[in-house]
């Protein structure tokens, strides 16, 4: 089978650059404080760096995840059977699909993500791994509407949503995507989610600020990248990284910081920032199990299982498409 047909559903200009991207940034940036949405690291350089960051001692989630598939495999298997299409949301380089894909035997698997590149390379690498498997890639951002394969169509469903992406929103985005993917996925699917806890402030902090800097090259390539495609004339150096943890919101914010005032153009446009002001460019939510099961039941999904013994505290939860009736 191997991958059967690559889709794309993502809009670019003339010149390859996404149309959303451009929107996303002067948008972003015309607004106080600034902001531009986390998205946007990943291009092939943002997620070849997060790669690396992946790979970082102080970067325990991916470490923790894997664990937890690793160690549970059999049970996860048990709890969601064979035959089913995987959609994974935010598949990147599909390193721990191998594990989900060995123990659940999928009918099809449809890696879902917004850098196209890098979704080739990884679905042709899992094709070689798995022959048998029919993978359909779709390129596409896993937060707008989402077409689905035809082929899939027949086949119960599983939602992938590995590495705690779903930190990434705010609770009001995260469950309109909770949602559209319950929509999306539809009645009888199941959706294994990893979600990162809240542990001390010192583990947090050291896993978006590492000291070799690999986080801080993946927040400032944002910046390099909005030269890159857009034209842009911001001075590069004069930011540095900066990686907080937020206690009102549960969330690590990783801001882009200004050394000094000054002024740059984007597509022609002029933007001044002030010393010390910020560009925020993400958000990292963390969860208690009952924070994480209310977003998912706010989601229109039911958690039926969790797995949460890993060090650092990572959890994966399994839930099922939570059906309609009246309740009090
Ligand atoms: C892949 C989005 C879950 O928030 O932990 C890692 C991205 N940012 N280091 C995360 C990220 C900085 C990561 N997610």
């Amino acid at each position: 089978m191997g991958v059967v047909r690559h889709l794309r559903q993502v809009d670019a200009d003339a010149t390859g650059v996404d149309i959303a991207f451009r929107a996303d940034v002067h948008a972003g940036l015309s607004q106080r404080p600034k902001a531009v949405p986390a998205r946007w690291f990943y291009d092939a350089t943002g997620s070849a760096l997060f790669e690396d960051i992946t790979a970082l001692p102080e970067y325990y989630p991916t470490r923790s995840e894997t664990d937890l598939l690793t160690r549970h495999a059999a049970e996860i298997a048990a709890a969601i059977g064979p035959g089913r299409a995987v959609v994974e949301l935010g598949s990147g380089s599909s390193t721990k699909t191998p594990l989900l894909i060995e123990a659940i035997d999928p009918a099809a698997y449809v890696p879902v993500d917004i850098s196209g590149d890098f979704l080739r390379d990884s679905a042709e690498a899992l094709a070689t791994q798995f022959p048998g498997l029919a993978i359909y890639p779709v390129e596409a951002d896993f937060t707008q509407r989402v077409d689905l394969p035809r082929e899939i169509c027949p086949l119960p469903k599983l939602g992938f949503f590995p590495g705690s992406t779903i930190g990434n929103m705010v609770a009001r985005t995260a469950i309109d995507l909770l949602r559209g993917w319950r929509a999306t996925l539809g009645d009888g699917s199941l959706m294994l989610i990893g979600v990162d806890r809240i542990k001390d402030i010192a583990i947090l902090e050291r896993a978006y600020d590492d000291p070799a800097g690999v986080t801080a090259a993946f927040n400032l390539n944002l910046l390099e990248r909005i030269n890159r495609e857009l034209g842009g004339t911001i001075p590069v150096e004069n930011f540095s990284h900066r990686a907080i943890w937020n206690d009102v919101h549960a969330r690590i914010e990783m801001h882009l910081v200004a050394a000094c005032d000054m002024d740059f153009t984007v597509d022609g446009r002029t933007y001044s920032m002030a010393k010390g002001e910020t560009i925020h460019s993400e958000n990292s939510h963390k969860y208690g199990p009952r924070d994480a099961n209310l977003l998912l039941r706010a989601g229109g999904w039911t958690p039926v299982a969790t797995w949460d013994d890993a060090d650092p505290a990572f959890a994966l939860i399994l839930a099922e498409a939570t059906e309609f009736r009246s309740a009090p």
